[in-house]
C-alpha cells in the first residue's frame, strides 16, 4: 500500500507508548476516527479496572473505546487480549465481547477486571484478603519454612523476607482450607491470587514487567509483613473499582467470554463478529512468556502451551534468524485474520495497534509482513495512523532510517468493485 506524505498532525499521546507526530495513509474517510482513537486525551488510563495489574504491552483503554464505539452490531473480539483491555471496554460500551489469549494469567486478570460483584461479594472479598494475610503472615511467624520446589523454582526472585511471605501467601491460596472455599476455582481466590500476581514482579528483585532479568543492584531488604500490606492495599483497591464497574454497566449487557487458546484458531459456533480489535504481538519484540514466568511458577500455571506457541517472540525470532521469523509470523497472522474474520458482519472490520519489531540491531518493519497476512486471509490494509517510536539500542533501519514506528491499522474485506 503506498503511504502518502506525513499529515504532519502532532497527537499528544498515543497508542501503547506516548508522543510523536502522525503519519496518515489510505482511505480518507477514516482519517478523523483513526487520528481520534490514537490521541488519547487525558483521561485516567487506569480507571475502573485498567490498572489493576502490570502487562507490558498494553492497548490504550481510550483506542480500544473508539474502535469498539465505530463497530457495526456484533460481537467485539480479541484474538490477543493480554489483561482484557478489549473486552473491558466492550462491556462499558454495552457490547457483547470474546477475548482470548494463549497466557492463564493474561486470562485470569481479564476475568477479575470484568467482574460485576455486588456491595456484599466486595465486603467479602476485602475481609477475605485480610484473613488470608494475617494466616500467611501467622505461618511466617511460626517459622514454617520454605517448600524446597518453591525454593528451587523462585528463591532466586527475591530476598528471604520476601520469599517466605509470597510463598506464605501463595500456600494459603493455593490450598482447600475448611475455613473458606480456597481452591482455585472460588472466584474470591481467584481474584485474590490474581492480586498476588499483580504485586509479585515489586516484590521481586525482577528489573521490571518487560525486562525478566535479575536487578544487578541489591534492593534494600524487604521489612516484614510487607507482602500482606500490599495486597490488602491492591484488594481495597480494586474492591472500590469492581464496585465503580457493576454500577456502569447495565444489568443485561452479556459477561465477556474469555478464552484460553491459541489466536489462530477462533472458536467455532460463535455469532458474527463485527469488529476484531486488538494489539497482536509484534515481530520479534517480547516474550509474553519470560514476562510472566516468575508468576506463572509462583502461582503454579503451566507454561508450556505459550512457550510453544507465542507468536513473534523475541526468542524465536533471534534463534530462528530474519527470513524464517518473518515467514513464520507472516504465517502465524495469517492465521488468525483469517480465522477471526470467518464471520465478519456486514461493515465489519479489523483494526490492529502494531508495531515494528528488531532482530538484533536490525529494525523488522511490520507493515509488510502485516500486508502479506491480510492479502493471505482475504483483507486489505484501509488506512493506517503512524508514530515513531525508539530502537533498543544502536539499530539499523531497513528503508526508513533506524527508527521503529508504531501503527494503527485498519483492515477490511476488500469491497465490490462495480464493472
Ligand atoms: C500486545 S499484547 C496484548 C495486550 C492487550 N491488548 C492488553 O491491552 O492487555 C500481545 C498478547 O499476545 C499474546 N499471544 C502471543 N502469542 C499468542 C498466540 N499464539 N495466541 C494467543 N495469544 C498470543 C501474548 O500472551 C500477549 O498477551
Amino acid at each position: 500500500m503506498s503511504r502518502e506524505p506525513p499529515s504532519g498532525k502532532r497527537l499528544r499521546k498515543s497508542l501503547s507508548h506516548v508522543g510523536g507526530a502522525a503519519r496518515f495513509s489510505g482511505d480518507e474517510r477514516l482519517r478523523a476516527l483513526l487520528e481520534r482513537a490514537a490521541t488519547p486525551g487525558d483521561e485516567d488510563e487506569r480507571a475502573l479496572t485498567h490498572g489493576f495489574h502490570p502487562w507490558p504491552g498494553r492497548l490504550h483503554p481510550h483506542t480500544a473505546r473508539e474502535l469498539i464505539a465505530a463497530a457495526p452490531p456484533g460481537l467485539i473480539a480479541d484474538p490477543f487480549m493480554g489483561a482484557g483491555t478489549v473486552p473491558l471496554e466492550a462491556m462499558l460500551a454495552g457490547r457483547a465481547a470474546i477475548g482470548n489469549d494463549l497466557n492463564p494469567i493474561g486470562v485470569e486478570v481479564a476475568w477479575v477486571r470484568t467482574r460485576r460483584f455486588s456491595p456484599a461479594a466486595l465486603s467479602a472479598l476485602v475481609a477475605r484478603a485480610k484473613a488470608v494475610t494475617k494466616k500467611a503472615d501467622r505461618l511466617v511467624a511460626d517459622g514454617a519454612r520454605v517448600e524446597p520446589g518453591f525454593q528451587d523454582r523462585v528463591g532466586r526472585w527475591f530476598d528471604r523476607q520476601a520469599l517466605v511471605e509470597v510463598w506464605a501467601h501463595a500456600r494459603c491460596l493455593a490450598e482447600g482450607d475448611p475455613a473458606w472455599p480456597g481452591s482455585p476455582g472460588d472466584p474470591l481466590t481467584r481474584v485474590l491470587r490474581m492480586a498476588l500476581s499483580s504485586i509479585l514482579v515489586k516484590a521481586s528483585r525482577q528489573v521490571s514487567d518487560s525486562v525478566a532479568k535479575l536487578d544487578r543492584h541489591e534492593p534494600a531488604p524487604s521489612p516484614p509483613g510487607r507482602i500482606g500490606h500490599w495486597l490488602r492495599k491492591r484488594v481495597s483497591e480494586l474492591a472500590g473499582q469492581l464496585g465503580a464497574l457493576s454500577e456502569r454497566v447495565e444489568r443485561e449487557v452479556p459477561e465477556p467470554i474469555l478464552r484460553l487458546g491459541d489466536a489462530r484458531v477462533a472458536p467455532e459456533g460463535a455469532p458474527p463478529i463485527a469488529a476484531v480489535v486488538s494489539s497482536p504481538p509484534y515481530p520479534g519484540v517480547y516474550d509474553y512468556v519470560t514476562h510472566h514466568a516468575l508468576r506463572c511458577a509462583v502461582l503454579g500455571f503451566e507454561t508450556g502451551a505459550i512457550t510453544a506457541h507465542e507468536i513473534g517472540s523475541r526468542r524465536a525470532s533471534e534463534r530462528l534468524g530474519k527470513a524464517v521469523a518473518h515467514a513464520r509470523y507472516v504465517e502465524a497472522m495469517g492465521a488468525v485474520l483469517a480465522s477471526w474474520t470467518r464471520t465478519l458482519a456486514p461493515g465489519g472490520f479489523v483494526a490492529l495497534v502494531i508495531g515494528d519489531g528488531q532482530i538484533g540491531t536490525n529494525v523488522v518493519r511490520v507493515m509488510p509482513l502485516l500486508e502479506r497476512a491480510a492479502e493471505a486471509s482475504g483483507l486489505a490494509v484501509r488506512a493506517i495512523v503512524s508514530q515513531a517510536r525508539p530502537t533498543f539500542g544502536p539499530a539499523r533501519g531497513e528503508g526508513r532510517g533506524a527508527h521503529k514506528e508504531e501503527h494503527l491499522v485498519w483492515l477490511e474485506p476488500p469491497r465490490l468493485v462495480a464493472k
